[in-house]
């Protein structure tokens, strides 16, 4: 990697930046979007309810060998509105239920905004398909062994990782990282079986689920899907424009 690509064309800043930023948006405008052929999608035929679909798509970007199919964006929001987002690794899938499930900790900013406004949404992109899916709804802390069974799965470097120090907290130095590794790798093999109390796993349930088929020619395609609450396990689809 280019040290420009480390601190942008532009370097720190001065007087370069507007014309480094320019050059920036032209390469950024010629760079190819949904370059295709794309797999085809029928909303005519879509399932009554997504979750098969879900896992359909997901299945499809698997078998295709595409780039970390399961990495999700996860968006949660304060009470009082204040959004962020950050990407996670998938966990598990419950089509039946259009669920996903994934982990964390529970001190991260995702933790604190979940226990207190448990509403979130999830979003896959995989730009080599031009699939979109984006869902919603509440999020459910799953019980201690679910986070034993997700913790223990882990390779022991991951396992280390939890436990060196506080996610998300401000960091002093490397050097101070490079210490409490130490000490966490130390405890993970003195103690193999032991999960940190802040391990969580969390599962969302979808009430909303909208799949985006992209077109090369831009006439994309759109399916939402609204779950009924009146009709348990029932959902209502919906075109929406491109
Ligand atoms: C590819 C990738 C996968 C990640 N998977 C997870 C994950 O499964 N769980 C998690 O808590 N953080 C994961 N992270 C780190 C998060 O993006 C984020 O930095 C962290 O959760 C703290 O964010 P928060 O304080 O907003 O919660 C992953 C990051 C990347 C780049």
């Amino acid at each position: 990697m280019r040290d420009d690509q480390e601190t942008g064309p532009g370097g720190s800043g001065g007087t370069g930046a507007a014309d480094a930023d320019r050059a920036l948006l032209g390469r950024i405008r010629a760079a190819p979007v949904l370059a295709g052929p794309l797999p085809r999608f029928d909303p005519e035929q879509a399932p009554a309810a997504p979750g098969p679909l879900l896992a359909g798509w997901l299945d499809r970007a698997l078998a295709d060998g595409l780039p970390e199919p399961h990495v999700m964006t996860l968006s949660t929001a304060t009470p009082g509105g204040t959004p962020s987002a950050r990407v996670l690794m998938l966990r598990g899938v419950d089509s039946a239920g259009c669920a996903v499930v994934f982990a964390g900790d529970a001190r991260s900013g995702k933790g604190r905004d979940l226990a207190a406004n448990p509403l979130a949404a999830a979003t896959f992109y995989w730009p080599a398909h031009g699939r979109q899916i984006r869902l919603a709804g509440p999020v459910a802390v799953l019980d201690a062994e679910a986070a034993w069974r997700d913790f223990l799965g882990r390779s022991p470097a991951s396992r280390a990782a939890a436990f060196t120090g506080t996610v998300s907290a401000p960091l002093g130095s490397p050097q101070e990282y490079a210490r409490e590794r130490l000490a966490a790798e130390a405890l993970v093999s003195a103690e193999p079986d032991r999960v940190p109390e802040w391990h969580t796993v969390y599962r969302l349930r979808a009430d909303e689920a909208e799949f985006f088929q992209a077109d090369p020619d831009r006439g994309h395609l759109r399916l939402r899907y609204t779950r009924q609450a009146r009709a348990e396990g029932g959902w209502s689809r919906t075109l929406l424009w491109p």
